[in-house]
């Protein structure tokens, strides 16, 4: 049974999550691959509007199995606020279970967030400040502490208060106010006992699953152009989110991978530091922000505007072996009287641009590939050739159901 991995073509932000809502509805199991709650996935059902940071976006579905795989850093507080209020919204999380191996946050790994942050001065990577990079870096230290210990409650206790006392002389050094051990060791007493019946051995539970030929939906977080590897370096997150995350942050070998959708908006935006070679620093990047509504989910921040580059979903058609595209907001762009689309660099690095007429019509209401107007049309087409490899959806509004199925 085919596995469907949802990938972020740019540098995030560009509606997996919508994306993840419309396919879920055909496979059984969601299932988060990396990064943590600095992702911020928004669905919008009628009226209803659901951000989402840790729970996979699948989980407004009675049918769908919601997963926190290994690759993943979980931030407990975060995820039984999110835990409660979707059920206080009748969503139920019954059915969520998380990897015994995926590693934790801690309150040290904030505070280390902060202060790395506040060292680099100008040359601040805009973290979200979510302590997502400590963690990992611990992860990567080997001693970090994983979702499985809490299951043996007394050395967990032990196993949380020797890091905090090693993580606090670190705190120190760095100018910052160490942590009070015992209050970290009774919170984390409290919520590992509330992680206890979530936690599972989700490798074995997404094989089996396999076995049953049941359909899985792996869910990026974060971008390409984040990734720890592939990305804009320093100016990236600290996990993989690229399609060959997918398979070690679940479990899941890569001849599973049948699907890997590209997520990319009908132009680009960027949160935090970094290049961006067609940001728009006039009147027009404003307009993208107003009509795009273009502030982060997770942190309020402005998001920085700019025209689709090509060359860089080229290079995300590559690395995650992309099988087809999801061109997301398309409507955003409805008002302007022409849009531009990078499509190579001149010998300077410079972007060069291909200049296509505005369709200056609202799309917001259309479902139908025959509806679109013709300029809109030409837009998408462009996009495939120079891509080359079919777009599948154009996304034309937030709401669940607007959306044209293009091929
Ligand atoms: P994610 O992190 O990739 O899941 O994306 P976010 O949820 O952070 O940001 C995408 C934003 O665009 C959300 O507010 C979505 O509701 C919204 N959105 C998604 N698809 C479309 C679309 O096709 N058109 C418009 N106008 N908004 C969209
Ligand atoms: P979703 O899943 C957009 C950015 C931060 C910062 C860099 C590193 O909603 O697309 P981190 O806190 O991860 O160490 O920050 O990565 N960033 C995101 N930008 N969307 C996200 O998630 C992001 N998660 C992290 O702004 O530049
Ligand atoms: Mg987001």
């Amino acid at each position: 049974m085919p596995v469907t991995v949802v990938v972020g073509a740019q540098w995030g932000d560009e509606g997996k999550a919508k994306v993840i809502d419309l396919l879920a509805a055909e496979h059984s199991h969601v299932v988060r691959y990396q990064g943590g709650h600095n992702a911020g996935h928004t669905v919008v059902v009628g009226t209803e509007r659901y951000a989402l940071q840790l729970i996979p976006s699948g989980v407004l579905y009675p049918h769908i199995v919601p997963v926190i795989g290994n690759g993943v850093v979980v931030d407990l507080p975060t995820l039984f606020r999110e835990i409660d209020t979707l059920e206080g919204r009748g969503i139920s999380c019954a059915k969520l279970k998380v990897s015994s191996q995926a590693h934790l946050i801690f309150p040290w790994h904030q505070s280390l967030d902060a202060l790395y942050e506040a060292k680099r001065g100008d040359e601040k990577i805009g973290t979200t400040l979510k302590g997502i990079g400590p963690a990992y870096s611990d992860k990567a230290r080997r001693i970090g502490l994983r979702a499985g210990d809490v299951l043996d409650s007394a050395a967990f206790a032990e196993a949380v208060r020797a890091n905090c006392v090693y993580h606090n002389r670190e705190i120190e050094g760095l100018g910052g106010e160490s942590l009070d051990a015992e209050a970290v060791v009774a919170q984390f007493a409290e919520l590992g006992a509330r992680l206890a019946p979530y936690v599972a051995d989700t490798v074995e539970m997404l094989h089996e699953a396999l076995d049953r030929d049941d359909a899985l939906l792996l869910e990026g977080a974060q971008a390409t152009f984040l990734d720890l590897d592939h990305g804009t370096y320093p100016f990236v997150t600290s996990s993989n989110p690229t399609a060959g995350g997918a398979c070690v942050g679940t479990g899941i070998g890569p001849r599973y991978l049948t699907r890997i959708v590209g997520i990319t908006k009908a132009y680009a935006t960027r949160v935090g530091s970094g290049p961006f070679a067609t940001e728009l620093t006039d009147e027009l990047g404003d307009k993208l922000v107003d009509i795009g509504r273009e502030f982060g989910t997770v942190t309020g921040r402005r998001r920085r505007c700019g025209w689709l580059d090509l060359v860089m979903l080229r290079k995300a058609v590559r690395i995650n072996s992309l099988t087809e595209l999801a061109l997301t907001k398309l409507d955003v762009l409805d008002t302007f009287d022409e849009v531009k689309v990078c499509t190579e660099y001149d010998a300077d690095g410079n972007p060069v641009y291909a200049v296509l007429p505005g369709w200056r019509t609202d799309i917001s209401a259309v479902n139908d590939i025959d509806a679109l107007p013709a300029a809109a049309r030409d837009f998408v087409a462009l996009v495939e050739r120079e891509v080359g490899i079919p777009v599948k959806i154009v996304g034309t509004g937030a709401e669940r159901e607007s959306y044209v199925i293009w091929s």
